[in-house]
């Protein structure tokens, strides 16, 4: 799929542009603190329904503006119009051909797959980034399983409050069981979508990393749920029969503290070369070879699960690779998807690519 033509209005620095892209390789040169982000993320926007790094839609409204419009005509087997209205006094609204919809029904609509500097934290960060590309990318082929974790985290939200109510009136306690039965059903939904999508991104990530890392090393990616033991070949059954026991062993210290301890909220993704775990061992290179693998995984993973590449953002990431992983990164993209890439300097690219890519140039907001 592709990216046709992008509008934006009050969103971010940007007060009105509209463009049309290259099926191919895109480049958007900038210096910092011009719009290059900013850009992404409206992007982004228009593929999840919302942004990655604004704490608060509102963020995203042009200061000084009161709404703000991201819009883009999608080119798949027919075209598609997407558009994303923010406003400070009224709730978002997303449009799918002119027609209000749910955010269910809009993400999946446009698939986009981003790399930034701050995908490293992939690797590095905390078990919550792990979980969160997981989700993102799940979410953006099987609407049921967003579903699924929108209510799963609604089901955490009221458990706990229950829980902490319960502290000071013990009768509250009688709720409890009902609650119990949604988190499991639900949590083991979760986990195990989330078990069977490693599965397939490992397939594919490995092939990737052998060949990045000249055959030298083996990616393995291993998913590790809450409850410490592989959930791979477990029966739906077997999974929420681990969960309810688990609760039931620790229902005195959830009470205690007031929260709920155990379910999907708590998985992690372990990352092995050579069967080292890459987190605690693993080279600044090493780390960064496995997440470039694990991000051209997710490309063949939804190009598999959708029968469409998804559009590839690359946020001032090229820095990060020397010049020849730059040309095979960038080879390989422009061969299989459309791709956008930001930079602040345009004689840091391989010239042949250069060459066949569209180039604008981003101003304090304006595009040219
Ligand atoms: N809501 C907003 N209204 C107006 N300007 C904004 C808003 N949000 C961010 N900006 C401006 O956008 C610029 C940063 O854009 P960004 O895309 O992150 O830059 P870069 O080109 O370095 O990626 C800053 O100048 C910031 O002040
Ligand atoms: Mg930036």
């Amino acid at each position: 799929m592709r990216l046709e033509q992008l509008t934006l209005q009050d969103f971010r620095n940007y007060e009105q542009v509209s463009l049309g892209l290259d099926p191919g390789l895109n480049i958007f040169v900038g210096d910092n603190a011009q719009g290059k982000t900013n850009l992404l993320e409206a992007i982004y926007v228009l593929a999840l329904s919302k942004s990655y790094r604004a704490l608060r839609d509102a963020d995203l409204i042009r200061q000084g503006a009161s709404s703000a419009v991201a819009s883009a005509r999608v080119r798949k087997l027919a075209s598609l119009d997407l558009s994303c209205v923010l406003s400070l006094t009224e709730k978002k609204r997303l449009l799918v051909n002119g027609k209000a919809t749910t955010a269910n029904n809009f993400v999946g609509n446009l698939n986009a797959v981003l790399f930034s500097p701050d995908s490293l934290q992939l690797v590095k960060g905390p078990p919550g980034e792990r979980r969160r590309f997981l989700d993102i990318q799940i979410c953006q082929i099987d609407p049921v399983y967003r579903q699924t974790l929108l209510e799963y985290q609604r089901v955490v939200r009221q458990r706990n409050s229950l829980l902490k109510t319960a502290q000071e009136s013990r009768a509250q306690l009688q709720l409890l069981p009902a609650w119990d039965r949604q988190l499991v059903n639900l949590g083991t939904r979760v986990t195990a979508r989330r078990q069977a999508v490693v599965e397939k991104l490992q397939m594919y990530a490995r092939e990737i990393h052998r060949e990045i890392s000249g055959e030298r090393e083996d990616l393995q990616l291993v998913y590790e749920p809450f409850f410490g033991q592989a959930a791979s070949g477990l029966s739906g059954e077997e999974l929420k029969a681990i969960f309810r026991e688990q609760l039931q062993q620790l229902r005195a210290e959830e009470i205690r503290r007031g929260l709920t301890l155990i379910g999907p909220q708590r998985d992690d993704l372990l990352f092995l070369v050579n069967g080292m775990d890459l987190k605690k061992f693993g080279s600044q290179g090493q780390q960064r070879s496995a997440v470039l693998a694990c991000i051209l995984a997710q490309l063949e993973l939804m190009q598999a699960e959708t029968g469409e590449y998804p559009v590839v953002l690359l946020d001032d990431v090229l820095s990060e690779l020397d010049q020849g992983r730059q040309l095979q990164l960038l080879t390989l993209l422009d061969a299989k998807a459309q791709t956008i890439v930001t930079t602040t300097s345009l004689s840091a690219f391989p010239q042949e690519l250069a060459a066949r890519a569209a180039i604008y140039n981003i101003r304090q907001g304006r595009i040219a």
